[in-house]
């Protein structure tokens, strides 16, 4: 089944945002500690393929992708969309936190986009010590970091703001997610197995020719703030149609760039 926040509408709606956001500088540095080819990416969480759609895009050398999700539906459109006359493809269905080392050994890459804040510190933790485990780097984009800026400004915002990030890091079948202290998080976990970590903020900047996603996501956003705060219910309806009649929205995210420290 497809969890509804991550319809393929969705994960649509949202790609070019998310193409524009990503911090390819640090696609330079990985690029540059890796001279061995075909190249072998692992896509953890990877949806329709949209990180495979815009890496493949930026890299001439051939390619595999494994490609990791535990939704079958999303996986077969990732699997069908990474095509190319230099791109292998196999997808693998299961559940992505209880990857090893040795399921990533051998890899150039292993990447994800919009994941870690569904995670869990041990989750977290425990993908860092696979990749650490297994001598890759690792590339984790689009983590959310918990700041959002609206223009116009109002006073609601902040209580919006709280209650979904309180929402993002709530407890959900014992399991504590992360929301957005992912990134740092997956830069402790990282740090502590002695890799060499860099991050770079990778924004959503969402002006009048993203509207449509600005909309959605911002009854998402809405949403989620009064199912954890239901004191703010009230409030919606009014706010929502405030910012129907325009708002530009900055949605901050963090890119995670982790490589083998020196053995
Ligand atoms: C927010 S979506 C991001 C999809 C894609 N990476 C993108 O950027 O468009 C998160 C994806 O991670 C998958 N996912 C989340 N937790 C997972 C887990 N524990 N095991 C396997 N897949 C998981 C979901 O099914 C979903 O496809």
């Amino acid at each position: 089944m497809t969890t509804p926040g991550f319809a393929p509408e969705w994960l649509a709606l949202r790609e070019r945002a998310d193409a524009d956001a990503r911090a390819a500088d640090l696609l330079d540095v990985w690029r540059s500690t890796v001279d061995r080819e075909p190249l072998v990416i692992h896509d953890l969480g990877c949806g329709t393929g949209a990180m495979g759609r815009w890496l493949t895009a930026r890299l001439a050398a051939a390619q595999h992708w494994v490609l990791h999700d535990r939704d079958p539906r999303l996986l077969s459109l990732a699997g069908a969309s990474l095509t190319g006359p230099n791109t292998t493809v196999q997808t693998r269905q299961g559940d992505l936190t209880a990857l090893r080392a040795d399921d990533l050994a051998g890899a150039s890459l292993v990447t994800a986009s919009a994941l870690l804040d569904l995670l869990t510190a041990e989750e977290v933790n425990g993908l860092a010590a696979a990749c650490v485990g297994a001598g890759v780097p690792a590339l984790f984009t689009l983590s959310v970091a918990g700041t959002v800026e609206l223009d116009p400004a109002e006073a609601l915002d902040a209580s919006f703001g709280a209650a979904f990030n309180a929402h993002q890091r709530r407890v959900v079948d014992g399991r504590a997610l992360l929301g957005p202290a992912a990134a740092t998080a997956a830069v402790e976990a990282f740090e502590a197995l002695g890799a060499i970590v860099t991050t770079r903020p990778s924004p959503w900047r969402l002006g009048p020719d993203q509207s449509a996603l600005a909309a959605e996501w911002l009854r998402g956003w809405v949403g989620a703030a009064c199912e954890q705060a239901p004191d703010l219910a009230a409030e919606a309806p009014g706010y929502l149609r405030r910012r129907a009649e325009g708002v530009h929205v900055v949605v901050h995210h963090t890119d995670v760039l982790a490589l083998p420290g020196a053995s």
